[in-house]
């Protein structure tokens, strides 16, 4: 996508609009990763407007942030509990918070958010390196099979269709590069408005290839939050990668 700044992805409107609809997957994943932070503390790559970062600072765990979008962050420290979460603003492929945590967690397929596999390895380094030596780095992220279809690259979805709003997801697919190149289209009696994004899609596989390259292992998969096998019906896991 010509003069897409992932950087401006998340801005302003989008982060205005984040917290509206929840996933709601947030208590299964709070308590999934609770288990893992066992002196207390935890870093959220991409933490956003702190999502996941609030339910499980909720159960007793300091939990630090690195997110690329301050506007994101801005919607994150406007809730009470956001003001008691550190942020450092940066590219979670690089940022450091100069400590180590035993749980360092990466969720919402934001892994494909970093568009080469350079950046995506990035990240797998600064995970180990944000790492005790006992801790884990956890990733949940969908299946790319689950998203695209070799026989249909491009789609156009209906996402929501209203009295007085209409939503369209308008995608298409370059199985050489990888990107899935998305636009998020909603037309509304006040006009129209776009959420361009471009995500870099990558298997289990290829991620435990990454992990190995940052000194990492696939210590465990599941097919969700609440620890379902991995299986051929899976449209996503939750991989947990150690030293
Ligand atoms: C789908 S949201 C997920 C936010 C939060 N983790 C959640 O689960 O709701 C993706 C987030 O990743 C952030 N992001 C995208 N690329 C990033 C990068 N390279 N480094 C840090 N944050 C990034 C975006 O600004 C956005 O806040």
């Amino acid at each position: 996508m010509k003069d897409f700044d992932p950087a401006k992805s998340f801005g302003p409107d989008v982060a205005a609009h984040y917290d509206d609809d929840e996933r709601g997957d947030e208590e299964d994943a709070a308590a999934f990763l609770a288990e893992y932070a066992k002196d207390g503390s935890a870093l959220e790559f991409a933490i956003g407007t702190g999502r996941i970062a609030l339910p499980l600072a909720a159960k007793g765990i300091q939990v630090d942030g690195i997110e690329l979008s301050p506007d994101m962050v801005e919607h994150l420290r406007a809730k009470p509990e956001g003001q008691f979460i550190n942020v450092v603003i940066g590219d979670m492929s690089s940022a450091r918070t100069d400590r180590q945590y035993p749980l360092v967690y990466l969720v919402y397929n934001t892994i494909f958010n970093l568009l080469t596999v350079d950046d995506q390895i990035r990240c797998f380094e600064n995970a180990a390196r944000h790492l005790t030596k006992d801790g884990v780095f956890v990733v949940e992220t969908a299946l790319p099979h689950a998203w695209i279809s070799p026989d249909r690259p491009d789609y156009i979805r209906a996402e929501y269709v209203g009295k007085e709003t209409v939503g369209l997801d308008v995608a298409r697919y370059d199985p050489v590069t990888q990107l899935l190149e998305e636009n998020h289209i909603r037309f509304t009696s006040q006009g129209i408005s776009m959420s361009p994004i471009v995500c870099r899609l990558i298997t289990p596989g290829e991620m435990d290839l990454m992990a190995r390259f940052a000194g990492l292992r696939l210590i465990q998969r599941f097919a969700n939050w609440q620890r379902s096998p991995f299986d051929i019906h899976s449209k996503m896991h939750v991989s947990i990668y150690g030293f």
